[in-house]
């Protein structure tokens, strides 16, 4: 994508008890799904949002209040979609014109009209460096932090109850190798505004979802990618409140979809986050793109929905290059089919969707299985840049189970890791063993769980050995 783009948690005691909702309601689901998935081919779902809910999944668009008018429009909306983000009608200048005077109309005509029609609602976005009014462009330092918190917890207070997920933070990394922030006054008040705009959302509705949102990061090695990830990982493990992980997923020619994309679902997923497509579109709608984007969701138990960034390619934001799955008269094109077709071949999640993913690496393995001592084998797949590497390595458990587990590698000579997920590590070079973390130790009897490192140098020829414990 190019750079001229300008464009669930709650507190502890609530987190439980709608963790016993979400499991009940999960169970409810799967006796439905697995009743829908009994009902077959023969009566697959025909539109988006159908497909997608049997598959306990939301299928979205981005909606502009000024086109509910429009017949044509709002026919296909009602007809394929079940979940809605406003396109610009709760950015800051839209809701916060002049500083303190919020003005929410617009935004509530498609609040409105979703909740009329049970969809759900993403909120876009609180905390962002563009579409800022012209007081906050002008403002730096403690008032502009100041500012910002109040905007966040005025417009979450007022839709609280109302919306599914807030993307709280919009597009905070910069772009090219360096892993670094983007350069913002927002930035510029410390690098802890996103962590403070997370806490001020949390506060002001302990029960809407928190999300952070970016594009350029779908393909898994990237600087970009990586540097969310580890953003996540960390507001994970310092218990900043965060639940979900929105990847915009605008693929152009310069930036097309990644064979790697399921890798990075699964991967922001085993952090513990829902994962989302939240702003898909395709350059010219390549139906394979589209397909193989959609088939990537669905095999990850927790990348719970997608949004097409418009209905109708005169409806997008890059209308010339055509990249939505209905033509400018709301025809169907060849990559709604591909996209339909997809969702109707994916699975419902078999458990609820708050364990880790089952979704694996799209490379196959490097590495023939080992067998270790204790009841698990360990595959490692690797994927390499010069200078660098990104090994997944996944653990199965043998026919008793684990209660934990340790993988050794010795990296080749010069390799050095300089960033792990869901393992820790006994060091960062020559022999390593790798120590479950407490959340994926336990595993049933041929049950799989992934982790993964980053490193420097080549990452060739190394062989995982698995104990479990
Ligand atoms: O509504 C006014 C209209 O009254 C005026 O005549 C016209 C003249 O330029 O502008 C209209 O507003 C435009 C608005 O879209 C509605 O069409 C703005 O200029 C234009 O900047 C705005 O663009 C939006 C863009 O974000 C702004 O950054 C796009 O619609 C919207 O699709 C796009 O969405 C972003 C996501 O929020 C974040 N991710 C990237 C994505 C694509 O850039």
């Amino acid at each position: 994508m190019s750079d001229d783009i300008t464009p669930a948690g709650r507190r502890p005691e609530t987190r439980h008890g709608t963790r016993a909702l979400l499991i009940s309601a999960a169970a409810a689901l799967l006796a439905a799904g697995a009743a829908l998935t009994f009902a077959g081919s023969a009566n697959a779902a025909s539109t988006l949002g159908a497909s997608a809910a049997e598959r306990g999944r939301y299928f979205g668009t981005a909606v502009a209040a000024n086109k509910l008018s429009d017949g044509a429009y709002t026919t296909i909306l009602n007809r394929e979609f079940n979940q809605v983000t406003p396109e610009n009608e709760m950015k800051i200048d839209a809701t916060e014109p002049q500083q303190n005077q919020f003005t929410f109309a617009n935004a509530d005509r498609i609040v409105n009209y979703a909740q009329q029609r049970g969809m759900k609602i993403k909120g876009h976005t609180l905390a962002w460096h563009s579409q800022q009014p012209g007081w906050m462009q002008r403002m730096e330092g403690t008032t502009l932090r100041q500012a910002m918190l109040n905007h966040v917890t005025q417009v979450v207070t007022y839709y609280r109850g109302k919306l599914d997920s807030w993307d709280v933070v919009n597009e905070a990394f910069a772009d090219g190798n360096s892993g670094a922030r983007r350069d913002s006054n927002l930035q510029r008040t410390g690098n802890d505004w996103i962590e403070a705009a997370f806490r001020a959302a949390r506060a002001a509705d302990p029960n809407v979802k928190l999300c952070y949102n970016d594009y350029n990061i779908d393909n898994w090695t990237a600087a970009k990618t990586q540097a969310v990830y580890r953003m996540v990982q960390d507001f994970k493990q310092r218990g900043v409140p965060i639940d979900c992980v929105g990847l915009q997923s605008h693929f152009t020619g310069g930036s097309s979809y990644p064979s790697n994309y399921r890798t990075t679902l699964s991967s922001f997923a085993a952090l513990g986050v829902d994962v989302q497509i939240t702003e898909l579109d395709i350059t010219n709608a390549d139906p394979n793109q589209y397909r193989n984007a959609v088939a990537d969701c669905m095999a990850v138990p927790r990348c719970t929905g997608i949004t097409v960034w418009g209905i109708r390619d005169s409806d997008s934001w890059r209308s010339g290059e055509r990249p939505l799955l209905f033509d400018g008269n709301g025809n169907k094109k060849q990559a709604y089919d591909a996209v339909l077709q997809a969702l109707n071949d994916g699975v419902t999640p078999t458990t609820p969707p708050t364990t880790p993913p089952t979704g694996g690496p799209t490379t196959p393995p490097t590495t023939p299985p080992t067998q270790g001592p204790g009841g698990c084998s360990a595959t490692v797949s690797v994927q390499s840049w010069t200078g660098g590497f990104v090994a997944t390595v996944r653990v199965t458990a043998g026919s008793s189970g684990t209660n934990g587990w340790r993988v050794t590698m010795t990296l080749p000579s010069g390799a050095t890791i300089v960033n792990t997920w869901n393992a820790q590590p006994s060091g960062t070079s020559g022999t390593v063993t790798f120590s479950n973390m407490s959340y994926n130790g336990r595993l049933g009897a041929g049950q799989s769980t992934e982790f993964g490192f980053q490193g420097n140098g080549v990452g060739t020829g190394m062989t995982p050995s698995c104990s479990a414990t």
